[in-house]
């Protein structure tokens, strides 16, 4: 296994529970390259709770999609940086200037450069539903669309479902950073996910970083599930 495997994975703890999700975190610390911590978690803990969990030594991909105004979502980039996020990010359909103001806003932190990415079009979403906020073309192009807006703006990277991972790839190039949910080794329960990959796929169609939960959350032994998927892929 590459020793880098572990790496990859960010562990989505999707809990309104911050005990549990320092529990995990604390389990995991060696077993995982970092972990996810979302809208759920903040908004029911606020930015201590995320600190104490930051503080256990784990890269924290901080998911709070901002999207806004520029100079208020450089506020909120300004106010998340403390926490020292590993990885934050913003809506691409924000626009170029929201996003640069994000950029700015990183730039211009004295600590450690956080990894600065966005989200195209939710995976909710269908073309059907795409059209009906004015957005006349498929999913698949408007994820392009606002890849490439990403990537002029000069942001590091995107959020993307499995299957996007080869077309941006092909768009994009090697250096722009694919953050890939949606994971779900063979032997994992499907749940709610629905265009999925296995964690070998995704790393073989170009993926960066791997944001696994359930499959890892959800098992008897957090630990060995973690350790089986890295080996899987390593
Ligand atoms: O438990 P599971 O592995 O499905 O968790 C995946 C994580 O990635 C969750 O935090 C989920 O909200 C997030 N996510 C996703 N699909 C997207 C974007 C984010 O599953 N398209």
């Amino acid at each position: 296994m590459s020793p880098n495997a572990k790496d990859r994975i960010f562990v989505a703890l999707d809990t309104p529970d911050a005990a549990t999700a320092l529990s995990l975190a604390t389990a995991l610390v060696g077993h995982v390259g970092g972990v996810k911590l979302g809208k759920e978690f903040f908004v029911a803990n606020g930015p201590d709770a995320v600190k104490k969990i930051a503080g256990i030594g784990m890269p924290l991909f901080l998911d709070l999609k901002f999207h806004d105004i520029p100079n208020t979502v450089a506020g909120a980039i300004r106010s998340a940086l403390p926490l020292q996020p590993a990885i934050l990010n913003v809506h691409a359909s924000g626009g170029r200037a929201m996003m640069q103001a994000a950029l700015d806003a990183v730039t211009a932190w004295s600590g450690p450069r956080p990894m600065l990415i966005a989200v195209t079009v939710l995976t909710s979403l269908s073309d059907d539903d795409l059209t009906a906020t004015g957005v006349n073309d498929t999913a698949e192009a408007q994820v392009l669309r606002l890849a490439r807006l990403t990537q002029a703006a000069g942001l590091d990277g995107v959020v993307c479902s499995p299957r996007e991972i080869a077309p941006i790839r092909a768009a994009l190039g090697p250096g722009f950073k694919l953050v890939v949910p949606g994971i779900r080794p063979e032997w994992a329960a499907v749940g709610d996910q629905k265009r999925i990959m296995t964690p070998r796929q995704a790393v073989d169609a170009g993926a960066d970083i791997l944001v696994i939960g359930r499959p890892i959350t959800g098992s008897d032994d957090p630990v060995a599930a973690a350790k089986r998927i890295a080996e899987e892929f390593g």
